[in-house]
């Protein structure tokens, strides 16, 4: 018989947790809190649909992972969905035998709102949406977080723990999550292809591909440290870089006649409205 966890401390580490749907970002969050060791391996439970991937993921990580949905969900307390967003009614509904309101359910699916995944578990359970992203991976990820109807703080302390051990976490209103889910949950998406661009530049003015490669990444990492840690507009720092008559003045008037703060303004508002939709399937 699991332990229940004591939700008034968000110390994580006599939680035990499952990610039901071990897939792509399912796999992340776990082989990250592995790797931050913010649990033991006996705590953490994970499923994926087939079974010859989940016993190869078991080996690899040295976890229970199975396709009982049921069975793993009765052995946690903070149980992670994982699943593709048209996946997760049927999944809620098939663990809904193993789910009271003394465990924590954590949805980190696109689209998904918490008031359907309530209304599907039935019991009165706490429900946080999350939206990680890729990055996590390294521990630089960005998770914003929003609470369902039966979240308590102390739910919402735990959940922002874990998700804290692989970045940063910000709380917003649900109705922002859509949003969150087309900037920093796609954006890694659109980032890489900013990235490979400067460096095919470098490559077209000369520089061999692994420094093009090297520089335009290192740029994009200081440039990124420098908005979070100086708390400066963008728009100031981009000013300082931009000497009167240089040759960054230069190269912004190719981007904005490329339109590319358009383009990059439209991707994400096409990301939101596509995430709007993807739980209907
Ligand atoms: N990828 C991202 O950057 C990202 C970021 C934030 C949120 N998300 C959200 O994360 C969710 C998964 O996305 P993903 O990119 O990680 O997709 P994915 O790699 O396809 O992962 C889905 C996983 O669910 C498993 N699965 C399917 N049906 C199942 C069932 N009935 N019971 C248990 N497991 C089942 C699959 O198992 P098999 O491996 O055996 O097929 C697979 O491992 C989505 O809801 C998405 O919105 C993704």
């Amino acid at each position: 018989m699991p332990t229940t966890t004591d939700f008034s401390n968000s110390d994580l580490s006599n939680s035990r947790i499952a990610v039901l749907g071990a897939g792509k970002m399912g796999g992340i969050l776990l082989q990250a809190f592995l790797k931050q060791q913010i649990l033991s391996p006996d705590r953490l439970f994970a499923t994926v649909a087939h079974a010859e991937r989940a016993a190869a993921l078991s080996s690899q990580w040295g976890i229970e992972v199975s396709t009982d949905n049921v069975a793993i969900a009765g052995k946690a307390d903070v149980i992670l969905i994982g699943v593709k967003p048209f996946q997760v009614p049927a999944l809620i509904e098939e663990i809904r035998p193993a789910l009271t309101s003394d465990k924590l359910l954590i949805s980190f699916a696109a689209s998904v709102r918490t008031e359907a995944i309530e209304k599907t578990a039935v019991e009165e359970v706490p429900v946080v949406r999350a939206m990680p992203n890729t990055p996590s991976m390294l521990g630089a990820g960005i998770s914003a977080l929003c609470r369902g109807r039966f979240v308590q703080p102390q739910h919402m302390a735990l959940a922002e723990s874990l998700f804290a051990a692989v970045g940063r976490t910000v709380i917003v209103d649900e109705k922002h999550m859509d949003a969150v889910t087309g900037l920093s949950a796609s954006g890694p998406a659109f980032i890489y292809i900013i990235l490979e661009s400067l460096a095919e530049a470098g490559v077209k003015v000369g520089l061999p591909r692994d420094i093009a490669t090297l520089l335009a990444a290192q740029t994009t990492f200081g440039a990124a440290k420098m908005v979070l840690e100086t708390g400066y507009h963008p728009a100031l720092l981009k000013d300082a870089v931009t000497t009167p008559a240089g040759c960054t003045i230069d190269g912004i008037l190719e981007l904005e006649e490329g339109g590319l703060r358009v383009t990059l303004i439209k991707a994400v508002m096409r990301a939101t409205q596509r995430a709007k939709e993807l739980a209907a399937g």
